[in-house]
């Protein structure tokens, strides 16, 4: 789990990689890391199912990323789910989980939900639900970051995040967290404000009512109409992946559970509840 605590703090989104191919080896680990991804499920049971790893040439025809905004990506890894909203969570939480194995390897990672040719992954969709709502761009990170990466991040403004109690809260005085007050909790919490979101929007919300957390959606229907699908959920179950993996390393066990207290807030949609305890040694 510390590993992973390392992995948070330094997956960064890649968009210009190294101009060459996976080494053989390297090839073997990331089908071994997709395997393990297929493996796991997400907090609703959902798992991903053929998750497979599409080679990109440099040619031009052949590009996944649209609009030439990643450069030199090797390759993608797309995964099969299904488009309902718990599917969408789990497909997230099941995808970051791999992108923070893949970033505790030194492989750079970025997620594309919007901008990626689908069908250059046609051959991996067997049913008609069948659906791949965002894909991984995978390879070996360029050391400098590009010009290119340093405008697209102040674009996206990336390198920051939405401050920590306007995204925390207690329940029911809604007052923003102070982190005095709960240490512990506040690291955990650093670590799900880590987490990438689609244009970095941050819809997570949380709520403390005394050892539950509720998390929350603040869903943003303009911006998920824009793109087909909600990809909002996405983000939401990358968030919990990051909240379950500060919750493990810092010495706090869970019980999810579906307890939504009564929320006057008609712009937050209810996800999943917490019920943590902490374990001192
Ligand atoms: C679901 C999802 C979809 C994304 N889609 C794109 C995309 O299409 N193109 C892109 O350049 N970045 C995309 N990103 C990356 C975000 O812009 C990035 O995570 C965010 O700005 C935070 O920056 P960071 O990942 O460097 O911390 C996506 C991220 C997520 C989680």
């Amino acid at each position: 789990m510390d590993t992973l605590k390392s992995a948070i703090r330094k997956r960064r989104s890649v968009r210009t990689f190294k101009k060459r191919p996976f080494a053989e080896k390297d090839r073997r680990e990331l089908d071994q890391l997709m395997d393990k991804a297929s493996s796991i499920e997400g907090p609703f049971g959902h798992k991903v199912h053929t998750i497979a790893f599409v080679e990109q040439s440099d040619k031009k025809a052949e590009r996944i990323g649209t609009y030439g905004f990643i450069k030199h990506a090797p390759g993608f890894i797309a995964g099969v789910t299904t488009n309902t909203h718990e599917h969408l969570l789990d497909y997230g939480y099941v995808f970051e989980m791999l992108t923070l194995w893949l970033t505790e390897r030194n492989y750079g990672t970025v997620w594309l939900g919007g901008t990626f040719k689908r069908s250059r992954f046609k051959k991996l969709l067997s049913n008609d639900d069948d659906f791949i709502p965002a894909v991984l761009g995978v390879g070996y990170a360029h050391e400098k970051h590009s010009l290119r990466d340093t405008v697209i991040r102040k674009a996206a403004r990336a390198d920051d995040r939405k401050p920590f109690d306007t995204l925390f809260f207690e329940f029911p005085s809604m007052q923003g967290i102070d982190r005095r007050d709960h240490p512990k909790l506040a690291k955990v919490l650093d670590m799900v404000r880590a987490a990438p979101s689609a244009s970095n929007r941050q819809p997570w919300r949380i709520f403390l009512q005394k050892n539950t957390l509720h998390v929350y959606m603040k869903y943003d229907e303009k911006y998920n109409e824009k793109l087909s699908y909600d990809i909002q959920y996405i983000d939401m179950g990358i968030a919990l992946s990051h909240l379950e993996i500060g919750l493990k390393t810092h010495d706090f066990t869970f019980r999810r559970e579906s307890k939504a207290p009564s929320m006057s807030e008609p712009s937050y949609t209810y996800i999943i509840s917490y019920k943590v305890k902490r374990h001192k040694h």
